[in-house]
């Protein structure tokens, strides 16, 4: 029998009924509990930091979400066994179409409409066509690569930037730091799929928003701690940034007190750009489980010193 601690216990039935199909002989405890600290497997989204350490059975951890820097925050996280995270394509579709909304809704002047019908202005303006905007993914690995090709199908013209070369239809591809500012350069829709690594940690700063196209605009499906929360606020006040829509932010839930959420050019968003669906996702963490338990390497084993 398979015991999988899952933090977040009252939630856990959906998974235990998704699971079921794709994997024998399991039982799915919580992660707080006596039974939990002896399991065998953690599936988990934000789990208390130290709890790991406390885990002498534990074989493997299973990152309910795609990002796992909040777990690899945790210094007493052991590193010798695996990491898994998910790399689910409903996630990568629904993000897709979180950064499209978000972007058309820039792009074709949707804020300027919303504005004129409260005050029953008909106003049209001339409409800006998706060949005249270069959108910018940052990270195009699984997510950011369907996202890339998907704008281009818009009829945008698209750049990627990943750390190491890659050909992807219909996309330009920049790599690693040489090829940053080039991939910037005018730029009119910025997005951020990356991971946070040490790399990416405040990549999104004045220097940044100075390369890209005047007015150009900004949006964060990363992590917060990829924007400098005061660069963006300037950026926007001297217009060298015309707005910016962001899900994630170094503190979550946003506090009260952040600038972001009066802004009258930045659209939040309480993280949930991609929710996991463990409709979708339960395949996926039944194989790692079953890799893992049988001595297997399991697939998106994440690399601790790549930092994801
Ligand atoms: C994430 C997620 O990693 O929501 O942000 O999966």
């Amino acid at each position: 029998m398979t015991v999988i601690a899952f933090h977040d216990f009252a939630n856990s039935a959906d998974w235990q009924k998704k699971l079921q199909p794709y994997l024998d002989g399991f039982t799915l405890v919580d992660l707080m509990s006596e039974e939990g600290r002896l399991a065998d497997i953690a599936l988990v989204w934000a789990p208390p930091p130290g709890r790991f350490a406390e885990m002498p059975h534990l074989k493997g951890i299973i990152d309910k979400g795609q990002g796992v820097d909040h777990i690899m925050r945790d210094p007493t996280v052991p590193r010798h066994i695996p990491l898994v995270r998910l790399v689910d394509p409903d996630m990568s579709d629904a993000l897709s179409h979180w950064v499209i909304l978000a972007a058309l809704d820039f792009w074709r002047d949707a804020g300027y409409y919303r504005q004129n019908q409260r005050q029953k202005i008909w106003k049209p303006i001339v409409q800006r066509p998706a060949t005249g905007a270069v959108v910018g993914i940052m990270g195009v690995g699984a997510i950011g690569s369907v996202v890339a090709r998907r704008f281009a199908m818009l009829g945008f013209s698209v750049r990627g930037w990943a750390r190491t070369p890659r050909l992807i239809d219909d996309v330009s591809v920049y790599a690693g730091a040489d090829q940053f500012s080039d991939f910037l350069d005018g730029v009119n829709i910025l997005v951020s799929v990356l991971p946070l690594t040490p790399e990416t940690d405040g990549i999104m700063n004045a220097d940044l928003f100075n390369r890209l196209a005047k007015g150009a605009y900004v949006i964060n499906g990363g992590r917060g701690q990829q924007l400098v929360d005061a660069d963006l606020i300037a950026a926007l006040e001297s217009g060298q940034i015309a707005g910016a829509a962001l899900d994630v932010f170094h503190q979550e839930p946003l506090p009260d007190t952040h600038p972001f959420w009066d802004h009258p050019a930045v659209t939040v968003w309480p993280h949930v750009a991609a929710q996991t669906n463990p409709n979708t996702a339960a395949k996926q963490v039944a194989a790692a489980i079953s890799a893992i338990m049988a001595g297997r390497e399991p697939d998106n084993r994440v690399e601790w010193a790549r930092g994801y």
